[in-house]
């Protein structure tokens, strides 16, 4: 990997404001080659008890800071991110997988969410409410929720990090951040340009670890810690909320998706396709909204499967720095296996292999794109995330069926639908059971927007001006006794 700047690079713990060794360390891989690419210092659950109590302590002076202090420390986070931008998306890009013009995207992505927040931390207002009593006045007050545990995955390694931590630095609170053990590079490479932005000791810590249960469940357990914010599996995050339960501590979750695309016979169809294309292939399909389930109005789904043929034969697959690659390799041999599996059990079960491409010679984690048709609601990869790039499309044959067969889904992080019907699609915008719908549209995160799901796709919104509120508490101040 060929830096600007080398020493961007970082493999030990962040404590206290000190790079600092752990007693082992873990190998970080290229998925695309198996290669080792650096030995990474393992924080213990030692680490993660000294990581509390420094943040504790840092918290007390962090809470009180201006605002406009807060501001002026995430913009020049965010200024040096953006000058840094090509080397993260190098770093990015080589321990996750994705295209680099992908890594490049998800890095002004992750910026976006430092600067938006940086401008958040200025408008904190409370409340002056209408009083009840001639003697009292009522106002509310919002203040920093305390210590905040961030325990972020590998699909997104720097978007899903900034997205936590700079509403929780805007609010106020510090932060112990957990990366996923798969990508902790990128993570780092943050946390050192947060460190040259000037944030205090203390208030950003982070424990590249292997014990991820162990650190997870002292987080979790931590009086001192106040709030959890996770972004990763349902599996996991229902866990994380046992633990978190006998504190009673604030919790996000972002948790997976299974989300189905709605495409009628009056779409735009080559629009639909290319929203497919984006949304279906972004990160190999390893996406929590990107589309899993993939419904076509009976009257055009010959067509539709074409098109969508014809589009998936252009995607190139390849190693992240390759020129002209488009779609990556999974992040491990598991995540092959798992997409294997699915997709075997989906045509012994009846659905049709209309095409799968070429898997590039060399590394044993890419999964080619396939392109499965005639699938039904039972089969498994349409009742879990497929989380690889394999598009399963099913016929329906009427509005209501079509609602149906999407809302069928424990999940309910985001869906889309493609109509020239206004009235449609306002029926489907509402009557979807998800936190977000893309409307002749996948392409919807953003820092302006509130990321996030319903049942059992998670707690809470990221990013827009809702973020910030994760990490506040609001206050009543009722004074009475006034003449
Ligand atoms: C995710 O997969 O969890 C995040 C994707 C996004 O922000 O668009």
């Amino acid at each position: 990997m060929l830096l600007s700047d080398p020493s961007l690079i970082k493999n030990t713990l962040l404590l206290n404001g000190v790079w600092q060794a752990g007693s082992s360390q873990f190998a970080v891989y290229n998925p695309a080659t198996g290669e080792e690419i650096i030995w990474v210092h393992n924080a213990s659950v030692k680490d993660t008890q000294l990581a509390i109590e420094y943040a504790v302590l840092a918290q007390k002076q962090w809470q009180q800071s201006l605002a406009a202090e807060r501001a002026f420390l995430l913009k020049n986070w965010h200024q040096l991110v953006l000058q840094h931008q090509h080397d993260l998306a190098l770093i990015l890009a080589t321990e996750q997988g994705k295209p680099l013009s992908e890594a490049k995207a998800e890095i002004l992505y992750a910026a976006s969410f430092i600067e938006w927040f940086a401008e958040e931390a200025k408008r904190l207002y409370g409340d002056v409410i209408p009083t009840t009593a001639a003697n009292r006045r009522l106002m509310t007050i919002k203040q920093a929720v305390g210590v905040v545990a961030a325990i972020t995955p590998w699909n997104f390694p720097a978007a899903m990090i900034t997205r936590k931590l700079a509403p929780a630095f805007a609010a106020g609170c510090t932060v112990i951040l957990k990366p996923s053990e798969l990508t902790p590079l990128t993570a780092m490479a943050l946390a050192e340009l947060a460190q040259r932005a000037g944030f205090a000791p203390g208030v950003l810590q982070v424990l590249p670890t292997k014990e991820a249960s162990a650190v997870g469940e002292l987080l979790c357990q931590s009086p001192d810690v106040k709030k959890l914010t996770f972004t990763g599996s349902t599996r996991v995050g229902k866990l994380l909320m046992r633990q978190c339960a006998d504190t009673v501590k604030r919790l996000s979750l972002e948790l997976g998706g299974n989300a189905p695309v709605l495409i009628f016979a009056d779409a735009d169809l080559p629009k639909a396709v290319a929203g497919v294309m984006a949304a279906k292939f972004r990160n190999a399909g390893q996406t929590c909204v990107c589309i899993n389930r993939i419904y076509v109005e009976r009257a055009v789904y010959q067509e539709f499967n074409q098109l969508l043929l014809k589009a998936m034969q252009q995607l190139v697959q390849g190693s992240a720095l390759e020129p002209g690659v488009t779609l990556g390799p999974l992040i491990n041999t598991e995540a092959v296996t798992k997409v294997s599996a699915l997709v075997q059990q989906a045509i012994n079960q009846g659905a049709t292999l209309m095409w799968a491409g070429q898997k590039p010679v060399a590394g044993s984690n890419f999964y080619p794109p396939t392109l499965l048709c005639d699938v039904t609601q039972d089969m498994a990869l349409m009742q879990q995330e497929i989380f690889g790039p394999v598009a399963a499309v099913m016929p329906f044959d009427s509005e209501q069926e079509a609602i149906s067969l999407a809302n069928q889904s424990a999940a309910g992080l985001a869906a889309y639908v493609y109509s020239n019907d206004i009235s449609r699609l306002w029926r489907l915008a509402e009557a979807l059971q998800v936190g977000m719908v893309g409307i002749n549209e996948t392409a919807i995160s953003t820092e302006v927007i509130p990321f996030g799901g319903v049942k059992e796709s998670g707690l809470g919104r990221e990013g827009s001006r809702y973020g910030i509120d994760e990490y506040l508490e609001i206050k009543h101040l009722c004074w009475g006794g006034l003449v």
